[in-house]
């Protein structure tokens, strides 16, 4: 057997001991220059990092992502040409649960990928849902308080939950998916991944194409009804990340058939909705996916904190020949990503052996948190200010995306009058869903009802009847029999009656 190593402390000197404390005596008060002994209770301290506030809890593998179809005349970007093999991270996630949650609770599963191309990082940060709750980003922090736990009980809230909603009508199309048979899947390897917003791809000559990314899963849909998950439960949190993990530790490598749906400028123009508001999908029929090629998951991380915990996506991280769209939920995100890793990650988050480009990286921002390469990153010590006359790196122009055509006046939008948020749910309603699973959707709504103030649940039905009739009558009949079997009452809603101040009083 080869020698074990020698201990050492972390500056590199050899270390007596990791086990006996330096003591004055047998019975005696320990030494304050017992250094390593505070050194390694001080690390204890710092273990933990920020959870994210979002999508705390998480499921990471590495993979490959090969392009077999042909989009160039759509775009430019170098990993998306026909042959292109680019290496990949995913981190699949639940949205509400903190970093401790169990794995297989009804919630949006979050689907981030990260490419490491020749060009840069493209990360695709998507969820396994094609639309969204909402569709105006001044929205997004109350609706995550109304998922995250009350701030005087303590407890997850469905009465804020559906007060929200019930309030937000653009919220029901993605509550219906929430809620249908899709807001539980068995694995993170039984979902789709959508970009869910609307991106552009653009050309050689400049062209723009909107488009969405769709990662299809080839391992077949497979869903817990609520019943299994309870159960599965109470036998283990962690089933996403054994199944996960012993799939790829086994040679099984997962994979998604990546497809893009295309639409031309002149289409988004003449649509009849709004093909940047996030709360709608592009019908098939008009829009139909176009095969692009396979991403498979064939490496477990060797380390769970450094490959997938220190992990930053962020929507701002495109490529030449990819980019936004006007989409207002996308802008928002284009900063808030970026700000969150700056908080919990630190200033140079991008230098992390995990969000580190396998390219070239040049740029002018100088010191601070997390500059472990040191230096200037212009590849010359005197060029550190730009412009300047030591050769430090210059512009990229030929780089430059077509203009994004915009018009109209600035002012505040309107997301609430105007919309149609019933149509789309209505066709999910009516052509999608099987009558069984209609009939576990009912359940499911009437499921989290229990200590929901009844004008609340009221107000919802009366939103589910503009999607559809049937839509009410079944919600309404699965909660009168909810109610009649004395529904368990997880947290009946202690809405609070006081505030701080009076409760100080
Ligand atoms: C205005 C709307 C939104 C805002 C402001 C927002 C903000 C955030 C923030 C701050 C995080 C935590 C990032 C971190 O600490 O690493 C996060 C995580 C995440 N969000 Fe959003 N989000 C929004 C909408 C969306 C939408 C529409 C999607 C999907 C289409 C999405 C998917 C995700 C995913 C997948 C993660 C986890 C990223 C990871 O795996 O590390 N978010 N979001």
């Amino acid at each position: 057997m080869a020698d074990k190593p020698k201990l050492t402390t972390s500056a590199g000197a050899p270390w007596v001991s990791n086990q006996d404390s330096l003591s004055a005596g047998e019975r005696g008060p320990l030494l304050l220059q017992d250094y390593q002994l505070i050194e390694k209770l001080a690390h204890q301290n710092r273990e933990r990092i920020p959870e994210r506030t979002v999508h705390a809890k998480g499921w990471g593998a590495h993979g490959t992502l090969k392009i077999t179809g042909d989009i160039s005349k759509y775009t430019k970007a170098k990993c998306l040409q026909p042959g292109a093999e680019t290496p990949m991270l995913a981190r699949f996630s639940t949205v509400a649960g903190e970093a401790g949650a169990a794995d297989a609770e009804r919630d949006v599963r979050g689907f981030s990928l990260k490419f490491y191309t020749e060009e840069g990082n493209w990360d695709m940060v998507g969820n396994n849902t094609p639309v969204f709750f909402v569709r105006d980003p001044y929205k997004f922090p109350d609706f995550i308080h109304t998922q995250k736990r009350h701030p005087k009980t303590h407890m997850r809230s469905p009465t804020a939950m559906w007060d929200f909603w019930s309030l937000s009508p653009e919220s029901l199309h993605q509550v219906t998916i929430l809620m249908s048979d899709r807001g539980l899947p068995i694995s993170p390897m039984h979902m789709n991944g959508y970009s869910s917003h609307t991106f552009s791809l653009w050309n050689d000559a400049g062209e723009r194409y909107w488009v969405k990314f769709h990662f299809k899963t080839q391992q077949g849909h497979k869903h817990h009804t609520n019943a299994e998950a309870e159960e599965l439960v109470g036998k283990t949190r962690e089933s996403y990340q054994e199944a996960l993990f012993n799939a790829i530790d086994g040679g099984e490598f997962p994979r998604w058939k990546f497809q893009i749906q295309v639409m031309a400028e002149e289409e988004a123009e003449k649509c009849d909705f709004n093909p940047f508001d996030l709360t709608k999908v592009w019908p098939h029929d008009q829009f139909p996916p176009i095969d692009v090629g396979t991403m498979e998951l064939n490496r477990n991380p060797e380390n769970y904190f450094a490959e997938v915990e220190n992990a930053a996506f962020s929507p701002s991280n495109v490529v030449p020949g990819i980019s936004w769209s006007p989409d207002k939920m996308l802008q928002a995100r284009i900063f808030s990503y970026a700000d969150a890793h700056r908080y919990r990650l630190g200033t140079h988050y991008e230098q992390i052996p995990v969000n580190r480009p396998k390219c070239p990286v040049h740029h002018y921002h100088m010191d601070g948190e997390m500059n472990v390469y040191g230096g200037v990153a212009t590849g010359t010590p005197n060029a550190y200010y730009e412009p300047n006359s030591f050769d430090g790196p210059t512009d990229n122009p030929g780089q430059k995306e077509p203009p994004l055509k915009i018009d109209g006046n600035a002012d505040r939008y309107d997301h609430r009058n105007g919309h149609d948020d019933y149509s789309q749910v209505r066709t999910l309603f009516e052509k999608v869903l099987e009558d069984d699973e209609k009939e576990r959707l009912f359940a499911n709504v009437a499921g989290t009802w229990p200590g929901v103030p009844e004008e609340i649940c009221e107000r919802q039905l009366s939103e589910f009847k503009k999607v559809h009739p049937d839509y009410e009558a079944g919600v309404r009949r699965a909660w009168e029999k909810v109610k009649a079997e004395g529904g368990y009452k997880p947290n009946a809603q202690p809405v609070s009656e006081s505030t701080p101040q009076e409760a100080a009083e």
